[in-house]
């Protein structure tokens, strides 16, 4: 996505050679016309499975999945890190490894809002190691719904993510893929 590949090089700092950082449209700020951008591609990408259901992980990938789910006109639903007051009956849990902070957290949904006859779009901010978004595939499938693929802002290709995801058989779309971030510099892949 051509818009989004500009505004990571206007907008983004490269912290290390493993770290990119987007605060100003993606993982602070949030610009919603933008957003919504990105909501249009990921439905056009995925227009023709007869998607349900938007699965994502709070909280940076809410406003993509938000954005999609409603040009796709279809409920969002966001996994929890954190149990919640109301939230407690019928949860389906998967644990997270995050190889960034070398610890390992609980996600959650209901089982309620997702059945067998769902089928899902995982939507993510960014895909680096896949650990979350193997939990969320596990969520989803544990429901009884149907996985049709994954939408991803921003791949971090030199990572393993779209590696572990596609191994399982999952189709992964992303909307800019980076090659590196080695010399300070953003890297895409071209395609
Ligand atoms: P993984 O799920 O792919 O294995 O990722 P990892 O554990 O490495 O990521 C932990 C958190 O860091 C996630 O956000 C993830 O989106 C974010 N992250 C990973 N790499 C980058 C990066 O290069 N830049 C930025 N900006 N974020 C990155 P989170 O803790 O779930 O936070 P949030 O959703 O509340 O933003
Ligand atoms: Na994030
Ligand atoms: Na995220």
């Amino acid at each position: 996505m051509k818009s989004l590949k500009k505004k990571i090089l206007e907008e983004g700092r490269v912290l290390s050679d493993q770290v990119l950082k987007v605060d100003s449209f993606l993982n602070h700020q949030i610009d919603p016309a933008f957003m919504q951008e990105i909501g249009k591609e990921f439905a056009e990408r995925f227009a023709s499975v007869g998607i349900t259901k938007i699965l994502t992980l709070e909280s940076s990938g809410i406003a993509p999945s938000v954005m999609a789910g409603l040009e796709m006109n279809v409920p969002v639903i966001f996994a929890r890190k954190r149990k919640s007051l109301t939230m407690t009956e019928g949860l389906l849990t998967a644990s997270v490894y995050s190889f960034t902070k070398q610890e390992t957290s609980e996600i959650s949904i209901s089982k309620k809002y997702l059945n067998t006859d769902d089928c899902v779009l995982i939507i993510d901010d960014f895909l680096a190691n896949g650990q979350a978004a193997l939990a969320l595939i596990q969520l989803a499938e544990e429901a009884g719904a149907k996985v049709a693929g994954l939408g991803i802002v921003i791949e971090k290709s030199f990572q393993e993510g779209r590696k572990l995801v596609e191994k399982k058989g999952f189709w992964v779309e992303s909307l800019a893929r980076i090659l590196s971030l080695g010399n300070g510099q953003v890297t895409f892949i071209n395609e």
